[in-house]
């Protein structure tokens, strides 16, 4: 059975104090720290890139979860792995060969998942799926944090989980203690979650409503 996983997203931190952050999420329970990694292409934002994540690790053990929303991501492999990312993911819409960007991606030594937009419907991934160690299902059209949770998502959801049991299911936008349920009762199991956790008055308490709920609905299945 899959794990439940909580990733708060830093794009809601203080980007002065990243590695304090990063610590102070750890301490609160979380089990990965997810980046958004945007190029203002893909996505109409721009964010950061391998060099911050390189600087970050020297000051964490944890686990960084790279999501990039960029275009041509076979550009940024090399770098990185170099900087310590543990998983790449990329957006399928982003890339022509995802089976050669996976290959690239593994031969560095990083963990692979590959994303998928809204509108992008689940079965591009299902002959990759065998090769990844996460899918992620948007929940809203990648680019800000604070947007709303689409619940259409989950129907995508639940046909991944469905087909594959093992597989680490991550979703990202909107996530927050009113729509957990829905998610963890659609299969997902890697929760993103920004402005939920940074603005919370009790950041520790939603991380640990998310894991509990996820453990819940998998107790009752
Ligand atoms: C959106 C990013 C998300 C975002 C989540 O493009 O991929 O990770 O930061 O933030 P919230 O939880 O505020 O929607
Ligand atoms: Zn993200």
């Amino acid at each position: 059975m899959v794990t439940a996983k909580i990733a708060p997203s830093l794009l809601s931190g203080d980007f002065a104090h990243l590695a304090e952050e990063c610590e102070r999420m750890l301490d609160l329970g979380a089990d990965y720290l997810h980046m958004d990694v945007m190029d203002g292409h893909f996505v109409p934002n721009l964010t950061l890139g391998a060099p911050i994540i390189k600087s970050l690790r020297a000051h964490t053990k944890g686990f960084l979860d790279c999501h990039l929303m960029v275009s041509k991501p076979e550009q940024w492999v090399d770098d990185f792995a170099s900087a310590g990312a543990d998983l790449f993911c990329f957006h399928y819409e982003a890339t022509e060969d995802p089976t050669a960007l996976i290959e690239m991606i593994r031969a560095k030594g990083m963990k692979v998942g590959i994303a998928i937009k809204p509108n992008t419907p689940a079965d591009v991934v299902y002959k990759f799926a065998p090769a990844l160690d996460q899918v992620l299902v948007m929940t809203v059209e990648p680019g800000f944090g604070g947007q709303s949770f689409m619940p259409e998502c989950m129907d995508k959801v639940r046909d991944l989980r469905s087909r594959f049991p093992e597989l680490d299911i991550e979703v990202d936008g909107g996530l927050a203690p009113e729509n957990i349920e829905i998610a963890a009762k659609a299969g997902a199991n890697v929760i993103v979650a920004g402005s939920s956790i940074f603005n919370a008055s009790s950041p520790e308490s939603v991380i640990s409503l998310f894991r509990k709920t996820i453990q819940n609905v998998q107790a009752v299945a």
